[in-house]
């Protein structure tokens, strides 16, 4: 790989006070990409002179990381806006100049700039690098009245200095961007665009600089991390993590989002085989119904999925799944419901999210007649999560009484002295740790549960 694609990880120091006396506030929403991308742009701006607060009341800029993955995720940044101006006259404060950046930014570009929640800047997911001198446009001098860049550049990867991360444990490195799938209610492959991967030599710098920065675990973060293929396919995924997962003092290695499609034995084995590959997988099923899927465009049917978990199970016992489902998708009947209800049944997740259909214009569903009723959507989602709690409540109670590892990772917000830890599989386990610190390991044994998360005592041997 030429020099010129390792960027410089240097810890970049906040601006002084004095010298960057201008202040940027970023909100963001969404998905972990949206995260990782807000990383990115403090990053950006800092390196511009910008100090970052987290009060919009003492920003200058405020910016809006956004997402379009549902009508009601957009309309909530739209009313935000207004939110803000009004909140900033309330309180006396000059107005800020305000920024969407995202996937709205992508989906709804110049719209943003009008009506009465107008904003002044509008910028997409590949010009972050830009932002600086957008912001300059209407901040400095010249005081243009809006500026707007947006559109995709298969060229621009992005890579968030580690040291900007709040945290100890898990650190996102993002692998690729966009998704070629194009499963027919998503908007994702027009916001985000193609995928493009990433270097895998600019994967592990990436991740190298994480764990020179002392931090001992990753998320490898994209739309579709499974379809992973660098070079046509010369790496897949599971090469991608035989290639990461022997970095010296990488303890875990999680990642988001994996498609059922790619989830094949080849990789379900490869995970099983590496140590610090953690045994959870998030493989979003949309709906356990044939008929359903087909029209999705996902690429398996229900038997298909059902076998990955089987498969996953029997080489990983102790493997935990997350998942996302849709309902209400066009022509749903009851009948479709019901299976992704079994499906759920049978699957035994520890989590999922659920949401009722969005008609996403752009999306290719968007062609089709949403004709399920708001009030069948609302109840099918009460349905689904009523049974994802029986289900639960079922393996938690299993869960209770076993031993498992965990490794420490932020206080509890309660009780006092109470520490909030994770096991490989992804459960999350609040013990009593006089001398608890982040990044410590240690073997327990659960006591009980309650909502997502266990209680244990540290197993005294
Ligand atoms: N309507 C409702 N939910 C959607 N998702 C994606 N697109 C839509 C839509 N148009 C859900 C899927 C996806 C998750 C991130 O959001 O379940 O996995
Ligand atoms: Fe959207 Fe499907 Fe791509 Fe996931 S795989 S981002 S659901 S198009």
């Amino acid at each position: 790989m030429s020099d010129s694609l390792i960027p410089d990880l240097t810890p970049r120091p906040e601006a002084p006070a004095n010298g960057g006396d201008r202040s940027v506030y970023v909100e963001t929403y969404g998905c972990q990409m949206n995260s990782y991308d807000s990383q990115v742009i403090l990053d950006r701006l800092r390196a511009a002179g910008f100090r970052t607060v987290d009060d919009h009341l003492a920003a200058d800029l405020v910016l809006l990381n956004t997402c379009s993955v549902r009508e009601l995720a957009e309309h909530k940044v739209i009313s935000r806006v207004g939110e803000i101006r009004h909140q900033r006259r309330e309180a006396g404060v000059e107005p800020a100049v305000m920024g969407v950046v995202g996937c709205m930014a992508e989906r709804m570009g110049k719209q943003l700039l009008k009506g009465r929640n107008r904003v002044d800047l509008v910028v997409g997911v590949d010009h972050y690098d830009d932002l600086a001198s957008l912001v300059n446009d209407v901040m400095g001098p010249a005081h243009a009245r809006s500026a707007m860049s947006v559109g995709h550049d298969q060229s621009v990867h992005y890579v968030a200095p580690p040291a900007l991360y709040p945290t100890n444990n898990s650190h996102l490195v993002t692998i690729h961007k966009g998704c070629d799938y194009r499963c027919t209610y998503c908007i994702v492959p027009y916001t985000r665009g193609p995928q493009v991967e990433k270097h895998p030599d600019l994967i592990l710098t990436e991740i190298q600089a994480i764990l020179d920065a002392g931090g001992h675990e990753v998320t490898l973060l994209g739309q579709n991390v499974t379809a992973y293929r660098w070079q046509g396919g010369e790496l897949d995924f599971a090469g991608l993590l035989r290639l990461v997962s022997p970095l010296p003092g990488l303890e875990r290695i999680r990642f988001l989002t994996g498609h059922p499609h790619d989830m094949r034995p080849h990789l379900i084995d490869t995970i099983a085989d590496l140590p610090n590959v953690c045994p959870w997988l998030h493989v979003p099923a949309q709906s356990g119904s044939d008929e359903i899927l087909k029209r999705m465009k996902r690429r398996y049917r229900r038997d298909d999925y059902l076998a990955m978990v089987a498969h996953a199970r029997r080489v990983m016992p102790d493997v935990s799944f997350n998942g996302d489902f849709i309902v209400g998708f066009p022509g749903e009947t009851e009948a479709d419901f019901e299976q992704t209800l079994e499906l759920v049944r049978e699957v035994r997740y520890d989590t999922i999210f659920a949401f009722k259909y969005s008609e996403r214009p752009g999306a290719p569903a968007a062609e089709l007649d949403d004709d399920v009723s708001t009030d069948d959507k609302k109840r099918r989602l009460a349905a689904l999560l009523a049974v994802q709690e029986e289900i639960w409540a079922e393996v938690a109670a299993e869960v209770v009484g076993t031993e498992v590892m965990a490794v420490v990772e932020e206080p509890a917000r309660r009780p006092a002295g109470h520490w909030r830890l994770r096991t490989a599989n992804n459960r999350k386990i609040v013990v009593d740790l006089p001398d608890g610190a982040p990044g410590q390991q240690h073997r327990l044994t659960i006591t009980g549960w309650q909502n997502t998360s266990f209680f244990g005592e540290v197993t005294r041997s």
